[in-house]
């Protein structure tokens, strides 16, 4: 038997002259009654490998048979292409057809579907160039990051993902329960009766691992998290996900200085190493869906992204010659309209605001001495908006206590969040980058929901 070559090999180095094996799924099929060329594709590349069948050594029957979309396996020898579309292709001597495809009921049969029909097709988008070129370059850039911490000596912290705290402190959460919905069970208050669920206590899919990324970095030094996250908000935008992964690093001994310079270096990485290890995705999606690509992802590798706190954004804000949907004023959170303002048009690059009003601030963040602010980042990018946003925390017991109570968090809730800052506390910082905006940034997709396999968002969980 044969060992099967994957396509990405064998165009990388052909050896012109030798007998091939290769399997994958037809992506077109043309030709004649004699000869057919079927354009083979498995998933290693973009590209495709061309396979020549004649009638004098493959049935007519079976290459009748071999239609878009159907899964083959082909044996024949690697010859020179005569054409000019590739520099290779291969004879066949030998096909078997692992499973047809109907040519009347296989949805992808035509070129340019839209995104939302091919999101509706989740389980065979994957077949499409757009969405190979997408998740391979999701893959690259989830190896890019573990490789990114470990070469800087950070440990992965796995967080749990169910928990009895709300991390973000914005009530944003889907319940995990095995009550019976039907018949819960009740208190003398009326309450439900928690000490019955599965836990003994109400639980939550976290919104974030930080809270226990924070309680590895004081000890281990530096950490990271990588995983899903969930947030039960009603957003209805090209930006939000209900199930998104995020990555989380955290460090001890890094001030926000520190932790905006880490931001910055690590976001370069990435999108240095999707544009040295993902070059024909690239190429591709820079043809095919955003003529502008590569040159966005090089500009942001070659400039230094812009710092002002968020009094100046605002400054800039009031003093632009803009209707805003959302007002501007001191206090208010800025939204989407107004951060792309800033990266787009004022600052014409990436942009880490820092220094939030403490009260549009989730509780953890360092408390500045002016009483009004908090030492938080948001990393702001073209396009995206809010691609990171992360903070310096407050070590301080005492402050960061009173701020719970303020906040009425409920202490049981994170007395061991507490109890960090009682022994051996000490200066630390963190961030939590989305990956999905990332891999949208990287890829020029413009909706979230195409950059992740299945998404979740309100009133869809299909497949
Ligand atoms: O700004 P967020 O809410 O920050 C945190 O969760 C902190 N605990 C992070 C930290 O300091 N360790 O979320 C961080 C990032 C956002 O900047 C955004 O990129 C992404 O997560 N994000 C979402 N991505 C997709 N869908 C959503 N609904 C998202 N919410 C946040
Ligand atoms: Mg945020």
């Amino acid at each position: 038997m044969m060992k099967r070559i994957k396509v990405k090999e064998l165009l990388s180095s052909p050896d012109v002259g030798k007998n091939v094996l290769v399997k994958g799924w037809v992506r077109t099929k043309r030709g004649s009654r004699n000869i057919v060329f079927i354009a083979l594709n498995d998933g290693s590349t973009i590209n495709n490998v061309q396979i020549v069948a004649e009638t004098s050594y493959i049935d007519e029957n079976l290459l009748r048979d071999i239609t878009t979309g159907a899964c083959i396996a082909v044996s024949g020898k690697l010859i020179k292409s005569p054409g000019q579309e590739q520099n290779v292709e291969i004879k066949a001597e030998k096909i078997d057809l692992y499973g047809k495809s109907d040519a009347e009921t296989y949805p992808l049969q035509k070129k340019g579907h839209s995104m939302e029909f091919l999101r509706e097709h989740a389980h065979l988008r994957f077949r499409t160039n757009t969405f190979g070129a997408v998740f391979r370059i999701r893959h690259a850039m989830a190896f890019a990051i573990h490789k990114y911490f470990n070469d800087k000596g950070f440990y992965y912290l796995h967080t749990p993902v169910i928990t009895g705290s709300d991390a973000e402190g914005a009530g944003e959460m889907f319940r995990v329960t095995t009550l019976d919905l039907q018949n819960l069970p009740k208190n003398n208050n009326g309450e439900i009766d928690y000490n019955n669920d599965f836990f003994g206590k109400e639980t939550k899919l976290t919104v974030s691992g930080q809270l226990e990324g924070e309680l590895g970095a004081l000890a281990l030094g530096e950490i990271y998290t990588f995983g899903p996250t969930f947030r039960a908000e009603n957003s209805n935008t090209p930006r939000h996900l209900a199930e998104f992964w995020m990555i989380e690093p955290e460090m001890a001994f890094y001030d926000i200085k520190d932790n905006m310079d880490l931001a910055e270096d690590f976001v370069k990485y990435l999108i240095r190493y999707a544009l040295e290890n993902s070059r024909d995705d690239l190429v591709f999606l820079n043809k095919m869906i955003d003529n502008g690509l590569i040159d966005k992802l090089k500009f942001v590798l070659e400039n230094e992204f812009a710092r002002n706190t968020y009094t100046e954004a605002v400054e800039i804000l009031t003093a632009a010659d803009r209707k805003w949907e959302y007002p501007v004023g001191w206090g208010r959170d800025l939204q989407a309209e107004h951060e792309r303002y800033l990266v787009e048009e004022h600052f014409k690059r990436p942009v880490i605001i820092t220094d939030y009003p403490k009260e549009i601030k989730a509780f953890y963040m360092k408390q500045n001495d002016d009483g009004k602010t908090v030492k938080a980042m948001d990393v702001l990018f073209p396009a995206i908006g809010e691609i990171i946003g992360g903070s310096q925390r407050e070590e301080n017991y005492e402050k960061l206590y009173n701020r719970i109570k303020e906040l009425n968090i409920p202490e049981k809730d994170l007395w061991w969040y507490l109890e960090t800052r009682k022994f051996g506390t000490a200066p630390h910082s963190g961030f939590g980058l989305g990956f999905e905006r990332m891999i949208q940034f990287v890829t020029g997709m413009s909706n979230i929901r195409d950059v992740i396999p299945f998404p979740r968002t309100p009133k869809n969980a299909e497949f």
